[in-house]
């Protein structure tokens, strides 16, 4: 065997400093998913209902879905297993799945979009929960599903500011039975809660003298104050990305404990998410980020 004549890692100079933060990081333990995607067969961008699109911009339909292949494959190489809806024609971005409902304990709250471009993706993503044999609960409130809703430990956290009503918290919380903790977007960029804060540890909880927990990163300034004080009082030893990794999509992330997909331009984020322990992957969604969405905008978890 060669391997004896192969230079040591760790000697290196520059391997010191990953060396130090893996031995104080915490060990971290992957989750399997099961998840919704939506080849984009479809994708193009011809409305413009967030700051990302427009319109006038030429897309490449096969790169989105060669770069979506990318997501779905690496996520089937993790070991999780992905489900698929069938794309329609005339709804380019029924691909960001994670709008297509909210479902926990068999339960798939349906969405109610807010911008009448998107309204036909609600009653095909409810078929198909009902085809699937969830417990399809049909939405009086405009809600964006995942996209707003976002499940951290057994709490829900809930935005609010751009897409899903403030009503729809209360509905949330009267079907799912747990507590739901509202949060204020403010800036146009980050128009979904997924676009500003990644759960990226299914046991969050306060650091409790205990090994760093970094239950959830975000971005401050997409918060507005009393917001951005319950983030802090509640998750004391977050990671807070920078604006840069924040404006590159980088909290539009999806974490099974372990790994941390990510956009490869959030290089910063990335080597937060290694000083705690976790193992970034980078997955390049850029066609789809012409559309105002990255990886986890493709991804709905399925909860049974
Ligand atoms: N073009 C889509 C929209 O504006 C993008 C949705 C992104 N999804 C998400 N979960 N952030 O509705």
């Amino acid at each position: 065997m060669s391997t004896q004549h192969v230079p040591e890692p760790a000697m290196a100079p520059g391997a010191s400093a990953p060396a130090v933060a893996a031995a104080i990081a915490p060990e971290r333990n992957q989750h399997l998913r099961r998840y919704l995607m939506c080849r984009p067969e479809h994708f193009t961008v011809r409305y413009r209902i967030n700051p990302w699109m427009e319109p006038s911009r030429p897309t490449d339909t096969a790169l989105a879905v060669r770069q979506w292949q990318t997501l779905y494959d690496t996520y089937i190489a993790l070991g999780h297993e992905v489900e698929l809806i069938d794309p329609l024609p005339g709804l380019p971005d029924m691909v960001y799945t994670a709008n297509g409902g909210f479902v926990l304990d068999g339960i798939a709250y349906g969405p109610k979009f807010r911008h009448p471009e998107r309204a036909a993706e609600a009653p095909a993503f409810m078929a198909w929960f009902a085809a699937q044999g969830f417990e399809v609960r049909a939405p009086l409130e405009v809600n964006e599903g995942e996209g707003d809703f976002l499940l951290a430990g057994e709490t829900i956290l809930a935005g609010s500011g751009f897409r899903s009503a403030g009503a729809s918290h209360r509905e949330l919380a009267e079907i799912f039975g747990r507590e739901v903790v509202p949060l204020r977007l403010v800036d146009p960029r980050f128009y979904h809660l997924d676009t500003a804060l990644a759960v990226l540890d299914p046991v969050v909880g306060f650091a409790n003298g205990g090994p760093e927990r970094a239950g959830i990163a975000y971005l401050a300034e997409a918060f507005d104050a009393e917001s951005l004080a319950v983030l802090r009082a509640r998750f004391p030893d977050a990671i807070v990305v920078s604006s840069a990794d924040g404006a590159a999509f980088g909290l539009n992330a999806a974490s099974d404990g372990k790994h941390v997909l990510v956009s490869p331009r959030a290089s910063g984020f990335a080597r937060q998410l290694e000083a705690r322990g976790y193992t970034p992957v980078p997955v390049d969604l850029s066609e789809l980020l012409l559309g105002g969405g990255g990886i986890k905008c493709c991804t709905l978890e399925l909860r049974g």
